[in-house]
């Protein structure tokens, strides 16, 4: 380690670290703007400067900027030196010159690095008295809010967006004190990546819209540590409330998942949490359908009724937490339980399941997926399907970069020189997908085949990995760069409702293993819980098979799970018909509930605890943010009361949310490492509980004074280690606990790093979360891991189809394709309508043009939707919008007849809208204005 001297202090620091990593590792506040921890540095902003000095003679130094200065040993610096402390309020005031003195009506204000930076270099007097350069705003989608004339051209925000997300619609332009930082035109951000935006751009310029419509300041958010609901990646995040609703959500970091970064599902698809639709009491189904409001105590007392001594059978929740999906299946018994999947879906999730139990393969983090030098894609568009994932894999395909980088003496975080030493040089990527991926733009090769095909091309990947010769120049190639790989990554999943291709992805894996440890085998799989659902329930039953047996049983649970997404509505009709008592449990009304007997209102994520359980095996808790309104209680909580109202021999004996976390860890060897996940809720720091509030939090008093003068006390969470208030500590606990990021003097997100370790290293106290699931290294893949039947067909072999039918392939969207999010305003927007997506070649022989109808038709009918058209479609394949309430009839590898709708009305084309918040200025142009 070498050693440096700031100031006279000596500083042990890390090899091939900059001197403003070094410094803040070290605990020295050195202020910055351009240099990112993800995104290095490029020394646009000149914020950092140090003087250093050549020897112990040397009294003078010069000025360098710390974000470019490596560390080398016996190096000095001064950071209080005139020269240093002169040069950094110079370079303040510079940017203050054409920044409004707008901060009370600020989106960031409170939060933003800019104030933080200008205190901290001390400056305070405005001399300049000259105009200030204004700038136009954009409209930039219903997301992101546009404010350029705070901008202080860091270039954070196009390195992020450009460089580290891959955008192509938000660039530099023009020149001087002129730049300005956004699109060609007006319009909404094509990223699926932009909403981080807020969080890279030290100052206002990009700000979260949906809360600038409800704002708080971030002193007066109550938060809580939580795990997104958006998919089944896991990120962490850090929602905030107040007055009962959920204002924003924001990036918790975690150095195995998430890192610094979300998408956008996760970071405002939890508008369904305040949404109209939310349900607030229970309601018992009358004669005539509707639904009169009972108390939670008359619920369960109806339930017991119903109940007690009878015959009981329950449909879980992919989406729901673990502890209440064990409940019910304890209650159900394992045969009268479903892990709440169709047939088709929940043989795909059980089969990666089981894969990556028996799996000699690493199941990687995102951080180790960013280190795969190469990867195979097979039959996702990750992006859409595990959007951080993908995230992540734009990073994967830089190592080629940062190989040569190293080769030149460059270290990784000088991104410029790096990217301009690699040029478009990259780690190689192929892509195997039925239609286009928004990863096509950084494959090395992009093969485009049938679902079937896929599988085929996989398996004989698999076969010539262990030493078979197959004479395909596409197989050979892949199959050699994986062997020659040092990390190498597959990665298939769910999506194509193909059990073969997920065998096939983990027998490559799994072969590769065998002569190379650090292979990673990765799936992309829908829901939150999808994979914690799936080992708790290996063993049990489809929505189907509970179906047909509905009518031995007295009454059916059904927990968090609209079945319209997963069954057809006959069978829906069947399980009506049957004569069960229907108990539902949901967040939000939707069809199913209707067709219950008794709704239960549960909280969502942001008002409850629970654990889930990522497609990577890593077991995550969720805290409550909130108290939940009127009658609302966790998925557990009811079925912990109903089952103990109905006298449940084991159930009976659980009192408190941890006691079911023990007795989930006791049921199995896989979920032994349960309690390890997070401390329970006897934990305290320094003696005292979390606080969810911060200590600026105001209005405590107030905030009730239309109901009453008196302060109202506190809500008491007995179930969690956090409290309900300001009165409590955030430090030094576990990183699973950490509600916020805040320490004085850094208001910012940027106050991370007094939270982490070191700068960019994983938070102190540990990452949050526990993996159950580890590779089986004595494992020999041939024997457990067989693939599918390889041989018969050649690869390009097509599935035996009729001439004028298509294989149905689905189209996931971040926008749209998830079931709770699309509750949210802004992102059914965003997802806009179902459609049908089909080649240009196709739309050629149907006679159609983008925007035009197609009528689908297959066994369940005809369905009329809207064309896209897109570049790659393997042929006889046709994509549809998965996810979309108008597709739900529609079935991955379902065979569809496609002919031209002559009565479709085309839509309007749509205006681009300038809302109340971004309307244009009189003159449009840049201009000069008095402020
Ligand atoms: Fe070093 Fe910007 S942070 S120049």
């Amino acid at each position: 380690m070498p050693k440096i001297y700031v100031d006279g202090q000596e500083l042990s620091v890390k090899e091939g670290e900059n001197i403003l990593e070094a410094c803040l590792s070290a605990g020295i506040n050195l202020p910055y703007f351009c240099w990112h921890p993800a995104m290095g540095s490029i020394g646009s902003c000149r914020q950092c400067a140090v003087v250093q000095y050549q020897n112990e003679e040397d009294t003078d130094g010069r000025i360098v900027m710390g974000c470019m200065t490596p560390v080398t040993e016996g190096a000095r610096f001064s950071l209080n030196a005139n020269k240093g402390v002169e040069f950094r309020e110079a370079v303040v005031e510079s940017l203050m010159l054409n920044h409004p003195h707008d901060c009370p009506v600020c989106g960031e204000g409170g939060e933003c690095h800019l104030q933080d930076m200008t205190v901290m270099v001390g400056h305070r007097d405005r001399r300049y008295t000259g105009l200030k350069n204004t700038h136009r705003n954009q409209y930039l989608g219903p997301l992101i809010n546009h404010e350029m004339n705070r901008c202080i051209t860091c270039y954070r925000c196009v390195r992020y967006y450009d460089d580290y997300a891959g955008g192509t619609d938000l660039s530099a332009q023009a020149s001087h004190d002129h730049v300005y930082f956004g699109r060609h035109e007006d319009g909404v951000l094509e990223s699926e990546f932009s909403g981080n935006l807020v969080e890279v751009c030290p100052t206002g310029v990009f700000t979260d819209k949906p809360l600038l419509k409800q704002y708080t300041r971030k002193w007066d958010l109550q938060s809580a540590p939580s795990i997104c609901n958006g998919c089944a990646v896991g990120c962490n995040i850090s929602p905030g409330e107040r007055y009962g609703k959920l204002k924003r959500v924001h990036n918790r970091f975690n150095d195995d998942v998430n890192g610094y970064f979300l998408c956008d599902r996760g970071r405002f698809g939890s508008g369904y949490v305040n949404s109209s639709l939310r349900l607030d009491y229970a309601g018992l189904r009358k004669k005539n359908g509707s639904f009169q409001a009972i108390h939670q105590q008359a619920a369960v007392d109806k339930v017991a009724r119903w109940a007690k001594g009878k015959k009981i059978a329950a449909i879980g929740s992919p989406r729901a937490s673990l502890e209440a999906n064990y409940l019910l299946r304890e209650w159900a018994g394992k045969d009268n339980f479903s892990a709440g999947f169709s047939e088709h879906e929940g043989q795909v999730i059980h089969t990666i399941s089981t894969m990556l139990s028996r799996t000699n393969a690493l199941s990687p983090s995102i951080k180790q997926m960013e280190a795969a030098d190469v990867v195979l894609i097979l039959g996702e568009d990750v992006t859409n399907t595990a959007p951080r994932v993908a995230l992540g894999l734009r990073q994967a395909i830089r190592n080629k970069a940062y190989q040569l980088a190293e080769q030149a003496g460059l270290p990784k975080w000088q991104d410029a020189a790096v990217r301009n030493l690699a040029q478009d040089q990259r780690s190689p990527m192929i892509i195997v997908s039925p239609i286009g991926t928004r990863l096509d733009d950084v494959a090395s090769q992009l093969i485009t085949l049938g679902i079937e095909d896929i599988t085929q091309f996989a398996a004989a990947v698999a076969d010539v990995v262990s030493g078979k010769h197959i004479k395909d120049v596409d197989v050979n190639a892949v199959a050699q760069l994986l062997k020659d790989a040092e990390r190498p990554l597959i990665i298939s999943g769910s999506s194509l409702l193909s059990d073969s291709l997920v065998k096939s992805a983990a027998v490559i894996a799994s072969r590769l293993a065998v002569d190379n440890k650090q292979t990673m085998l990765s799936y992309c799989i829908p829901e939150s819980n999808s994979l914690g659902v799936a080992l708790l329930a290996e063993d049990t039953k489809s929505i189907e098979e509970l179906i047909i047996r509905a009518d031995k049983f007295d009454v059916l649970l059904l927990l968090e799970n609209d079945l319209h997404r997963r069954i057809s509505p006959d069978q829906i009709d069947q399980l009506k018909n049957s004569g069960v008592k229907l108990v539902g449990l949901d967040v939000l009304e939707n069809e199913t509930l209707s067709a219950c007997d008794l709704v239960l209102p549960v909280t969502s994520y942001a008002e409850s605890e629970g654990t889930l359980i990522n497609s990577e095996g890593r077991a995550q808790r969720h805290y409550p943010v909130f108290e939940p309104a009127a009658e609302r209680m966790p998925s557990w909580k009811w079925i912990l009361e109903l089952a103990t109202a109905c006298e449940h021999t084991k159930i009976v004996k659980l009192t408190h949310f941890d006691e079911i976390v023990e007795s989930c860890a006791d049921s199995c060897s896989l979920f032994g490492q349960l309690t390890q996940v997070a401390p329970d809720h006897k934990f305290r720091s320094h003696g005292l509980k979390i606080s969810r509030k911060t200590h600026r939090y105001s209005g405590r008093t107030a905030i009730s004074a239309n109901q009453s003068v008196h302060e109202p006390l506190q809500p008491v969470d007995q179930e969690t280690p956090l409290t309900f208030s300001m009165e409590g500590i955030n430090l030094e606990q576990a990183a699973s606990l950490t509600p916020f990021y805040w320490s004085p003097g850094w208001n910012s997100n940027q106050s991370l790093q007094k939270f982490q370790a070191e700068v960019d290293g994983p938070l102190s106290g540990n990452s949050s979360g526990q993996r159950l699931i580890e590779p089986k290294l004595d494992l020999d893949p041939n024997c457990l891991l067989s693939a599918p039947s390889l041989s018969k067909t050649s690869i390009s072999d097509r599935l035996k189809i009729k001439p004028d039918e298509s294989q149905l392939v689905p189209i996931y969207r971040v926008h749209g394709s998830d079931e709770l999010s699309s509750y949210t305003d802004e992102i059914a927007e965003l997802a806009g309508e179902a459609f049908v997506a089909i080649s240009a070649a196709v739309a050629e022989q149907l006679n159609v043009v983008e925007g035009d109808g197609l009528i689908v038709s297959n066994a369940d009918g005809d369905l009329s939707l809207e064309v896209k058209i897109l570049n790659r479609v393997a042929s006889d394949c046709v994509g549809y919008s998965a996810g979309y309430t108008k597709t739900n009839s529609l079935r991955a590898g379902n065979l569809v007849v496609l002919s031209r709708d002559s009565k479709w009305q085309r839509r309007m084309p749509q205006l681009i809208a300038t809302d109340s918040g971004n309307k244009r200025p009189p003159n449009n142009i840049e201009g000069s204005a008095h402020v």
